[in-house]
């Protein structure tokens, strides 16, 4: 029988589990599958953890959200197709849900049936080599402190790329006197609270970030960007100014001459892809970016087709993206998708790097995405979405960024998948503190 392994039980990996019991369902065999993560639960990134830095058994600790995070796009955007946010919850929902729901989203169709049996929790792969025939992979019980070796035939990595981050020097950091940390490891931005901070970066991380801050009470939020600045209308109490030049005590100086008091530098500096695990020859070497060369159709491994990568693109969409690069993934491994031939797979790579390279801003950025979803969507039985939907929902979204920052949360979208319209949440973002499932589900609140 063949074996597969999947590396990760987030949302890449769930869906790699939930493509394969959907062919089960419909009466196929289904290869053997284990699945290995070294969290102690499901859900990825989506299990909030307190811990920073490493866990009780000395390992790294994958998690990079924080809390009050809330999603930062509409989530019809990100709907799964097989099961409907109307399904999971039973009546339709505002369209911008914190962590704990879309948490708890994810894992409502997993939980059906016996998935997580085929999880090894607390198991963190260390190992994977290929030795012209099948793969070897080393794994580590961490509870147990208990090395194993298993043979697969096909191997999916689904570990995500958030989780390792990028931390750059700036001169002056050794002495400064006040807290430097990464994106990485923010945890509670009640922290900041009446503190002067500084945000580097100019993406989501940094967008959100800064944001939290402002919103939990920080006395003044100051962001450098290095090359292009965000450019929203930032609230009273936040500013964008050009890159940091350095730090001299507790004062930030910036190259257009700017200067400010720091209690605290946070490092919104973006995330390695880092696969230590993997050998040489197998291991994916790319910056985050939409569509990292040497994958067939963002999925396959160009050297070696048996080794599939999901997720590894910088992502406008996520979980219904990575739905269909796991349902292709699966007829790939059930042999109902052929590979072409090497040629034929370079040519369609650089077709689509060569687009990718040629964009220019986020709705063209936001179009070529969906144009790759919908070409992977179109090769495997994944069921109907509406991705003309989703383009458009996109392409508001960042038209209400651009409006005002502070509210492009209070709005609502339709569904993809079943066409209802979502309610406006009973409390604007900007002064809702509480983000439990809770009182985000509350119908009685106004
Ligand atoms: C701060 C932050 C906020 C985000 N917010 C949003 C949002 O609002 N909406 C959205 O759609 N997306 C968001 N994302 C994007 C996020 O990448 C995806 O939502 C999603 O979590 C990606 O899923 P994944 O399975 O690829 O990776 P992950 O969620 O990172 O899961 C990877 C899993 O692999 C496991 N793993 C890693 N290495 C090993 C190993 N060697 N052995 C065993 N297991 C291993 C990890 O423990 C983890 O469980 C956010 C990302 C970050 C960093
Ligand atoms: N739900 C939410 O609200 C939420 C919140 C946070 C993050 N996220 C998600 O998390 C993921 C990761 O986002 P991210 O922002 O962490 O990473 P990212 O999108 O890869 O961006 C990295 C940023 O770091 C900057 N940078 C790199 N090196 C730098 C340096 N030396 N000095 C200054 N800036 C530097 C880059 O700037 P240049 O452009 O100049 O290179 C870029 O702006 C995304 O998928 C995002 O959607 C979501």
């Amino acid at each position: 029988m063949t074996k597969v392994a999947i590396i990760g039980a987030g949302p890449c990996g769930l869906s790699m589990l939930r493509s394969f019991q959907q062919a089960e369902k419909k009466g196929e065999k289904i290869p053997e599958i284990v699945c290995f993560d070294k969290q102690e639960n499901w859900g990825g990134l989506w299990n909030y953890s307190w811990r920073t830095g490493s866990d009780q058994y000395g390992d790294p600790v994958p998690n990079s959200m924080y809390r009050y995070l809330w999603s930062n796009g509409p989530k019809e955007c990100l709907e799964f197709a097989d099961y409907s946010f109307d399904e999971h919850f039973g009546y339709p929902i505002p369209s911008f849900p914190p962590r704990e729901v879309l948490y708890d989203y994810i894992l409502g169709r997993v939980k059906k049936g016996n998935l997580k049996d085929k999880i090894r929790f607390n198991n963190s792969v260390t190992n994977v080599t290929y030795n012209g025939n099948n793969f070897e992979i080393t794994s580590l019980d961490k509870k147990n402190n208990k090395f194993s070796k298993d043979v697969f035939d096909y191997v999916v990595v689904a570990s995500g790329h958030f989780s390792v981050p990028f931390i750059p020097e700036y001169p002056g950091m050794k002495s400064f006197p006040g807290r430097i940390l990464h994106s990485h490891d923010f945890r509670d931005a009640e922290e900041f609270r009446g503190k002067n901070v500084i945000v580097l970066g100019s993406s989501y991380s940094a967008e959100d970030v800064a944001l939290q801050c402002h919103k939990y009470g920080a006395k003044s939020v100051t962001i450098g960007y290095r090359h292009n600045p965000m450019g929203f209308k930032w609230p009273n109490g936040m500013k964008e100014v050009f890159h940091l030049d350095r730090l001299e005590g507790s004062k930030a100086i910036f190259k257009d001459g700017h200067e400010q008091e720091a209690d605290a530098v946070i490092l919104c500096t973006g995330y390695l892809h880092h696969f230590p695990f993997l050998s040489e020859d197998l291991k994916l070497k790319t910056g985050n970016r939409l569509y990292p060369p040497k994958l067939y159709k963002g999925v396959v491994w160009q050297n070696n087709h048996k080794l599939l990568y999901l997720g590894m693109q910088d992502q406008f969409h996520t979980f219904n993206m990575f739905d269909c690069q796991a349902w292709f993934a699966r007829d790939v491994v059930m042999g109902k998708i052929k590979i072409p031939n090497n040629s034929e797979i370079e040519k369609d790579i650089n077709k689509w790097v060569s687009m990718e390279e040629k964009l220019e801003n986020p709705d063209q950025m936001i179009d070529f995405q969906t144009e790759y979803t919908k070409e992977l969507h179109d090769l495997s039985d994944y069921p109907k979405i509406d991705f003309e939907l989703i383009r458009k929902t996109f392409k508001e979204w960042e038209h209400h960024k651009v409006e005002n920052i502070m509210t492009y949360r209070n709005k609502s979208f339709s569904s993809p998948v079943t066409g209802s319209v979502a309610p406006i949440h009973h409390t604007a973002w900007e002064v809702a503190m509480d983000d439990s499932l809770k009182t985000f589900l509350n119908k009685s609140k106004k």
